[in-house]
């Protein structure tokens, strides 16, 4: 008797499981959170009038940037974005009715933007930032439709997904959403400054800076708990832009919209994955709208604007090292290998190669950053207002592990105010992602 209690229970446990997963592989949980008035097509003249304020926020999201190929047609998709499962190429987002989204009506293009779904149901994987546009209010998603709706069509169709992304696990997505993909709303706060409450909304919301500068969880999904306290791509650390971080590698309203308009600021210029950002998104965006980002990134939790601290002072074991001592080669390989760009002092050259002194990449508590960037160099990159630097030249091949761990090592501890000596194990480990 007791046994078939135990059975009854087991199997209706069971059942429950069935139809709960069932329940959320067909998307039950997933409501609309679009307005009915979307429902209503938008007059070509209201379509007219928002094209400018739908192009600023195309800029703030970086919508063409990751929907355009580096020399292809704007919009017409083909952009790469590896996964650990796989590749995503972005998708065709010009007013082309059969490759791109011609046929949208003003409401599939606001489930989109809201919710993550494109017309006949097909979720769309998390690559495409729909769990920052979310927060995206439906007068701005308009602005954005008609800017959108406004680019020449192009004929060109979509690449195939590989990996897990031929099969069909669009429905599953649905599990992935439930655990991450929480109904935020734009920070909104009446006892702060207009740029504040504007600059929150573009960070948090369309900019989705957190994609890169927020930890993520094992299934990926953003730790919102934790937003830009800094994250990881492809195992290398992407710093933590919170005020108290930003403050403490120098970085002040002036300076922090320098460095998100034009890329370079006096804590260093952009580079890697932030060079494609301050290139085709910030530098592209309105001087108060950049303003606004720096002013919310800058504000400490009580409302405070920071205060930016001095470059750190050079640490004692940097200034004199004892001869032989890793900090006392490190010092030598930098002269020899270094300086004549970046300077005996670390000056850098204007217009030429960034200062060292006072350089946030140094001032990282992790080195990662440092440590890929002295393998791999920098290609030529080309900053606004004329600011041309040149490509740093890489140094994986040139130089042992050990004396790129001792450059590191001294370079932090002379410019950084990071004490901690790097071993060349840890330069190896990021050597093994390079090659
Ligand atoms: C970091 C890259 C990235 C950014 C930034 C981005 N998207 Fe996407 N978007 C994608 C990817 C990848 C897909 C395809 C996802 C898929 O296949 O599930 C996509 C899909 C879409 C679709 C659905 C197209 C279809 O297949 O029907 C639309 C519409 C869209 N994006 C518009 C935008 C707009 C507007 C912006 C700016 C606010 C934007 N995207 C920003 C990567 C991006
Ligand atoms: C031929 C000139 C040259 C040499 C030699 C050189 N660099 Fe650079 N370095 C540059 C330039 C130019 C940039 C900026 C590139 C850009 O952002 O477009 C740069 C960027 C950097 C950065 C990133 C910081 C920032 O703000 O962009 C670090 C760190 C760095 N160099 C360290 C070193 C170290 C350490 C060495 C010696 C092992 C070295 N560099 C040798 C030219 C050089
Ligand atoms: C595609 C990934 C990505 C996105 C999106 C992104 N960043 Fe970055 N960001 C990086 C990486 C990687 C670095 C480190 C390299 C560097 O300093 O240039 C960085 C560096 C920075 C730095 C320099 C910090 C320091 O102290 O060195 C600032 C400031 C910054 N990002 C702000 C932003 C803001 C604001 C946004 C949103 C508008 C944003 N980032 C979006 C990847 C990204």
């Amino acid at each position: 008797m007791k046994n078939r209690t135990l059975r009854n229970t087991v199997v209706f446990i069971i059942a429950l499981g069935v139809v709960v997963a069932l329940a959320v592989l067909l998307g039950t949980f997933r409501s609309s959170s679009v307005a009915s008035q979307a429902d209503q097509p938008l007059s070509p003249e209201q379509m007219q009038a928002l094209i400018p304020r739908g192009r600023e926020l195309a800029l703030a999201g970086d919508c063409f940037g990751c929907h355009s190929q580096a020399q292809g047609p704007m919009g017409a998709g083909g952009l790469s974005i590896p996964t650990p499962f796989g590749t995503i190429f972005s998708t065709n987002i010009t007013p082309d009715k059969q490759y791109g989204i011609g046929n949208y009506t003003r409401a599939d293009y606001h489930r989109v933007m809201r919710d993550g779904i494109a017309p006949g149901n097909r979720n769309l994987y998390p690559a495409m930032p729909f769990v920052f546009s979310h927060i995206t209010t439906p007068d701005d998603i308009d602005a954005l439709y008609a800017y959108n709706m406004s680019i020449p069509a192009m004929p060109v169709p979509n690449k195939a997904n590989t990996g897990v992304f031929v099969l069909p696990v669009r429905p599953f997505m649905n599990f992935w959403t439930l655990l991450n993909f929480p109904d935020r709303k734009a920070p909104h706060n009446e006892q702060r400054s207009a740029a504040w409450n504007r600059g929150a909304y573009l960070v948090e919301g369309l900019a989705h800076c957190g994609s890169c500068h927020s930890p993520r969880n094992f299934m990926m999904g953003l730790e919102f708990s934790r937003a830009l306290q800094g994250g990881e791509i492809d195992g290398v650390a992407v710093p933590n832009i919170t005020a108290p971080s930003l403050a403490k590698r120098g970085y002040d309203v002036p300076s922090l919209s320098a460095y998100l308009a034009t890329g370079v600021s006096p804590q260093g210029t952009s580079f890697d994955a932030m060079y494609t950002v301050t290139h085709f998104s910030t530098s592209a965006m309105n001087a108060e709208d950049v303003n606004a980002i720096a002013v919310y990134l800058l504000t400490d939790a009580s409302g405070k604007l920071t205060t930016p601290s001095a470059p750190p002072a050079p640490l004692p074991q940097a200034v004199s090292p004892e001869s032989g001592t890793p900090l006392a080669t490190g010092r030598l390989a930098y002269m020899a290998s270094c300086a004549g760009c970046h300077g005996l002092n670390g000056e850098g050259i204007p217009n030429v190669s960034p200062a060292m002194k006072g350089n946030a990449a140094l001032a990282m508590e992790n080195p990662q950053t440092l440590i890929k960037v002295i393998l791999n160099g920098v290609p030529t990159q080309i900053f606004k207002n004329g600011q041309r630097m040149y490509a740093m030249p890489p140094f994986a091949h040139r130089m042992s592990d050990a004396e790129v761990a001792d450059i590191v090592s001294w370079i932090r501890a002379e410019w950084g105010g990071q004490g901690t000596p790097v071993t060349a194990s840890q330069v190896s480990a990021q050597e093994t992602a390079v090659k």
